[in-house]
């Protein structure tokens, strides 16, 4: 991400599956380790199944590494009602929409503007869980990148390639990290104009 947004005023990520938070508590971690970060951070989130907050501290406590900010995050941690919740950290530099509901449902009925940079996609895995992988939210997600905007997730399974390419994101396998051998990135690039 810091390459992604420094030089900018402001960076928009949407997530599907917010789970633990554990990927927006690291990108939060980098945009504070970066001394030229961008000047205002969203991270757009949706999670159908949020934990309380005596269930996320238990199981933060696995990353000691992300602990200060794991508490900030538990400290702000809204009741469990399905609808948006935001979060703001750091003088409302960091900027957490939560939606607790169904990030299909949600995505698909444009419950909210953005112009997204960047796009993770954290459901858990396809064959488990068909609804968050469809090409229906895939098209969603499409209306909602910005021209440039980067998407990246763990599985390369077929489907989901093939998925991303129809909704129009360019998608290459890379190398993965941890116990994944290969990960998935993709570019949304708007198509010319015609007659251009
Ligand atoms: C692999 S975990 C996400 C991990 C998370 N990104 C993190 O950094 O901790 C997948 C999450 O997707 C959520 N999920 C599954 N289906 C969903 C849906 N249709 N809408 C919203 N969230 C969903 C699950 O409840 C689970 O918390």
């Amino acid at each position: 991400m810091p390459e992604r947004w420094r030089g900018r005023e402001r960076f928009v990520i949407i997530e599907t599956g917010f789970g633990l938070g554990l990927n927006f508590l690291a990108t939060w971690q980098s945009w504070r380790d970066d001394p030229q970060r961008c000047s205002q951070l969203h991270f757009i989130s949706f999670e159908k199944h949020p934990f309380g907050t005596a269930d996320l501290a238990v199981l933060h406590a696995h990353w000691p590494e992300l602990s200060d900010l794991a508490e900030k995050l538990r400290k702000q941690w809204p009741m469990l009602t399905p609808g948006t919740h935001r979060l703001n950290f750091d003088d409302e530099q960091v900027v957490l929409t939560l939606f607790f509901g169904d990030a299909a449902e949600l995505l698909s009925q444009q419950v909210f503007a953005a112009r997204a940079d960047a796009l993770f996609l954290d459901g858990f895995s396809p064959a488990k869980n068909p609804e968050l992988w469809s090409p229906r939210l895939f098209k969603s997600l499409r209306q909602l990148a910005a021209p440039g905007a980067t998407l990246a997730t763990w599985t390369v399974a077929g489907a989901v390639r093939e998925g991303l390419t129809a909704a129009g994101f360019e998608v290459a396998k890379a190398s993965g990290y941890g116990s994944k051998r290969q990960m998935l990135r993709g570019e949304y690039r708007e198509p010319p104009a015609p007659g251009a």
